[in-house]
């Protein structure tokens, strides 16, 4: 059986992106890899002798393959550099390690930044072919799970609270700071803002898919979506005022299902429209984000918002966010006063950043421009990673204070 073939294989070599890309230090391994790309009959392949920074160097200029090889039995940061390279393809693709060591540790370590398995050299066919067939498709296959980005969701408890800014900057933060690729889709269709403030134009397509969703593909992806960097992806429309905008809101599922292979994080700014789009959006998303403001009517909708979506399921999470949109004033309600009225604590709390006019209109990004707002978003991200969050400076501590 052609085990590569299985699934979606043609339609990748016919999009440019290979089926099989591989990085060998020793001849006996490329040999063995090479030999099952024959037995194999795969179409599209790079096996080729080099190790994990030429996987790299490779990858800056190729689309995502099916699977990745590398080996690292000759690399001084092993961990650090396979990180680099699987934060550089999709997250659908299976990555192999190979390596001389025979560790559990090193095992462990891979499995926990996204590889799918490490072979200990020597590298032979038959447990080539068994760890691929395993991998991609084969009758065990049932047993492992693909990897898919995480869809992230934010919400206004009301207009103006700061929603667009914080998913535009989150966005930045990540696909910058974690290497991570990000897609930004504004779910407002007609007077979205998102594009405007990263300096970007809205392209049509979006509108189309959310009616259309069975033509849906990569190429879909590709077309659409408005590149901001090589990480950084954006999803808006800017439908006229007098069109209505309806669809059936099960469409949005094939979309975040195919943006969800493409990219580690899907962040959706979800304007505050409550109907049916609205509830099911919130409900479904692993992540789930309602920013606040010190107000009563904030209070009012957090609480409402946060029943609404009722009990979490395994796997979700939702954060409660206070963002100061205005400089620190008396007639603010206090963190203390809006957890108590809320009923629960407030998960991070965002301080006033006096360039967010500045950076409203000009295209650039207020975490870039002030230290405290970055800071504050830099926690919410290590939290989303799993990461511990760092000891503060004292730098960072003044900003935080208010
Ligand atoms: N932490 C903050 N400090 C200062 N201004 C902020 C902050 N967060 C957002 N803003 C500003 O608040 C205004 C409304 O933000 P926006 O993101 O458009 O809100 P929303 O999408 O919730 O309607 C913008 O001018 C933005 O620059
Ligand atoms: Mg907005």
């Amino acid at each position: 059986m052609a085990i590569l073939a299985a699934k979606g294989a043609n339609s990748d070599a016919a999009m440019g992106a290979p089926v099989l890309v591989a990085f060998i230090n020793d001849a006996r391994s490329e040999e063995t890899i090479k030999a099952l790309v024959q037995e194999q009959l795969m179409t599209f392949t790079v096996v080729r002798r080099g190790n994990c920074r030429d996987a790299i160097a490779f990858m800056k200029n190729s689309a995502s393959p099916r699977m990745l090889i590398v080996d690292i039995s000759k690399s001084e940061i092993p961990l650090t550099e396979v990180d680099e390279l699987i934060n550089m393809c999709d997250p659908s693709v299976t990555v192999l390690v190979i390596g001389e060591e025979n560790d559990i540790g090193v095992y462990r370590d891979l499995t926990l930044i996204g590889v799918s398995d490490y072979i200990v050299k020597p590298l032979t066919p038959e447990i080539l072919r068994r760890t691929i067939s395993i991998r991609m498709g084969g009758k065990q296959a049932s047993h492992t799970r693909h990897r898919a980005g995480k869809v992230i969701c934010v919400t206004g408890a009301r207009g103006g609270v700061g929603t667009t800014t914080f998913c535009a900057n989150l966005a930045h933060m990540m696909s910058e700071e974690s290497g991570r690729r990000v897609a930004l889709v504004d779910l407002d269709l007609q007077c979205g803002s998102l594009p405007m403030m990263l300096g970007l134009k809205s392209t049509v397509g979006f509108m189309e898919a959310l009616r259309n969703p069975h033509r849906v593909d990569n190429l879909f992806i590709d077309r659409t979506l408005i590149r901001k960097s090589d990480k950084l992806f954006v999803l808006s429309a800017e439908e006229p005022l007098d069109d209505t905008t309806a669809f059936d809101p099960a469409s949005l599922d094939v979309i975040f299902q195919t943006l969800s292979q493409r990219f580690h994080y899907v962040i959706l700014d979800l304007p505050r429209h409550p109907g049916e789009l609205y509830r099911r959006v919130l409900e479904h998303a692993a992540v789930r984000v309602i920013l606040a403001n010190g107000t009563l009517t904030s209070i009012r909708d957090t609480i409402r918002i946060t029943r609404m979506i009722g009990r979490e399921d395994l796997g979700q999470r939702a954060y409660v966010l206070l963002n100061h949109t205005t400089p620190h004033g008396r007639a603010e309600i206090s963190r203390l006063d809006f957890e108590k009225a809320v009923g629960r604590r407030i998960d991070f709390e965002i301080p006033y950043a006096r360039a967010g006019l500045f950076t409203d209109n000009s295209g650039q990004m207020l975490c870039v421009h002030d230290g405290g707002y970055a800071a504050a978003l830099r926690q919410f991200t290590n939290d989303l990673s799993g990461r511990p969050q760092q000891t503060h400076s004292m730098i960072q501590r003044l900003f935080n204070r208010r």
